[in-house]
């Protein structure tokens, strides 16, 4: 008698038992359960509020400033004007003088103070016009002055007819540990909007 109970009382377990997958059996959800929104949010790409944007550009007649103004309204990012600590002359031949002598002797010029703490922003939207092929040596100067190892950098410029890749390419020498992405070249100021999407921005 005592047998047959305790066979009895194994197999009532083992029928109690048939369906606990173990301890981590998960609650059932209902058929048509929506995910929840922390699911959502893991699933999709960082919008762009969730990354801390800066806007830095240097600009001598203004073209490039007036682009800058327009990608921060479009990112909300933070605003910041590249100025070197002597200004460029008003007269455009002497500042492609000054210029050309800048690049063909490497120099960095001294910046007007102070810089931005650019240590708590994601990523850099980089603006200048094209001097001589490349960046003006005042952004070379600005790239330098901190580390910005794993920082994304996004460079744009205007020109007077030479594309951004030379600048570029300039940049991602200049900064071997940062990620330095494709420019735009935003003469033509219809290609931002799409160039900001396809930088997740
Ligand atoms: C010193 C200097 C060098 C320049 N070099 C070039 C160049 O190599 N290629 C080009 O297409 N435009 C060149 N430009 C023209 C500027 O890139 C262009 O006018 C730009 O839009 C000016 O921008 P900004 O008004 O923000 O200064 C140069 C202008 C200056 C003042």
């Amino acid at each position: 008698m005592k047998k047959i109970l305790l066979v009895l009382t194994a197999i009532f377990m083992m029928i109690a038992c048939v369906g606990c997958g173990g301890g981590e059996k998960k609650a059932e959800q209902p058929k048509d359960a929506k995910p929840t929104a922390v699911k959502q949010a893991e699933a999709a790409p960082a919008p762009s509020g969730n990354k801390k944007v800066l806007v830095a550009y240097f600009s001598w007649g203004g073209t490039t400033r007036n682009v800058a103004k327009l990608i921060q309204s479009k990112t909300g990012g933070d605003l910041f004007e590249i100025k070197p600590e002597t200004a460029y002359p008003k007269d455009y031949h002497a500042t492609i003088d000054i210029g050309k002598k800048e690049k063909e002797q490497n120099v960095r010029p001294k910046l007007a103070g102070p810089l931005p703490d650019l240590k708590q922003y994601d990523v850099i939207l980089l603006g200048y016009p094209i001097w001589w092929y490349i960046e003006p040596m005042a952004v070379k100067t600005f790239v330098e002055a901190q580390d910005l190892s794993g920082k994304t950098i996004l460079p744009f410029a205007t020109s007077g007819g030479s594309d951004i890749t030379s600048s570029v390419a300039d940049l991602r020498k200049t900064l071997p540990n940062a990620q330095v992405k494709d420019g735009l070249l935003a003469n033509f100021t219809g290609s931002i909007d799409g160039w900001l999407k396809d930088n997740g921005l």
